[in-house]
């Protein structure tokens, strides 16, 4: 595959456009109004976004996670506290999350603050999933180097073991909350003349820009 093959791959969007009006003046409203078509649309993996951390030496990393609830605060992720991304979000707060639901020719961008959640909104998360990914997240020592595959599948073997069908979350697993401080929710449109309607959090509440492509 050649370079130019690469660099002749584009789409044009023709789809929709975006303005102000639309946008109303509540982007999680909003962004709740985006899902909600995104899925009828049947985007696959309609809840995965990146996000994007930073680390002590100020490095950015980004990797997928799936969104698992939204609410008036913000947007809720669960992972494992003791991997790369929980060690990075323990010492610098920030982060950035991103959609894109190519099918709708949309993309939303989240920039904000991380907090953890309750132990009670992980352990209720934790509970509502299937019993193998519960085992799964006891065996997994998430983002550290392991000797090989059946080093997982034997802790797999012992925990599924240990705890038959009554499997504590362990402590070291739980949520974080994404506490959104700007929203931007950009609509590809022809010529590269896309519609990109930001929103960012004041003392006053939202305020709210339409950005040049
Ligand atoms: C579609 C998809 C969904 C994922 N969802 C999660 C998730 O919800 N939580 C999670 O910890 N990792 C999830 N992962 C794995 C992460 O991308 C990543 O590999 C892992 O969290 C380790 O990241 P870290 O080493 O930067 O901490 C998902 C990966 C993909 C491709």
């Amino acid at each position: 595959m050649s370079s130019k093959h690469i660099a002749d791959i584009r789409t044009e969007y023709r789809l929709a456009e975006l303005d102000e009006k639309q946008t109303g003046s509540d982007p999680l409203l909003f962004f709740s109004r985006w899902f909600t078509e995104a899925e009828q649309a049947h985007v696959r993996e309609v809840n995965a976004m990146t996000l994007a951390t930073v680390d002590v030496h100020n490095q950015p990393h980004a990797r997928i996670v799936l969104l698992k609830a939204l609410d008036k605060s913000g947007f809720v992720f669960f992972s494992n506290y003791d991997s790369d991304k929980g060690h990075q979000l323990e010492a610098k707060s920030a982060a950035a999350l991103v959609f894109f639901w190519p099918e709708l020719e949309r993309q939303v961008r989240i920039e904000g603050w991380v907090e953890k959640v309750s132990e009670a909104e992980s352990d209720e998360y934790f509970q509502s999933r299937p019993e193998g990914s519960r085992i799964g997240a006891w065996a997994s020592p998430q983002s550290r180097p392991i000797s090989n595959r059946s080093e997982i599948e034997a802790n797999y073997s012992k925990y599924a073991k240990q705890y038959g069908n009554n499997i504590p979350r362990p402590p070291f697993w739980g949520g974080f909350r994404v506490l959104p401080q700007r929203i931007e929710f950009w609509q590809g449109r022809s010529s590269r003349m896309h519609d990109r309607i930001c929103f960012t959090l004041s003392n006053n509440g939202w305020n709210k820009v339409r950005l040049a492509p």
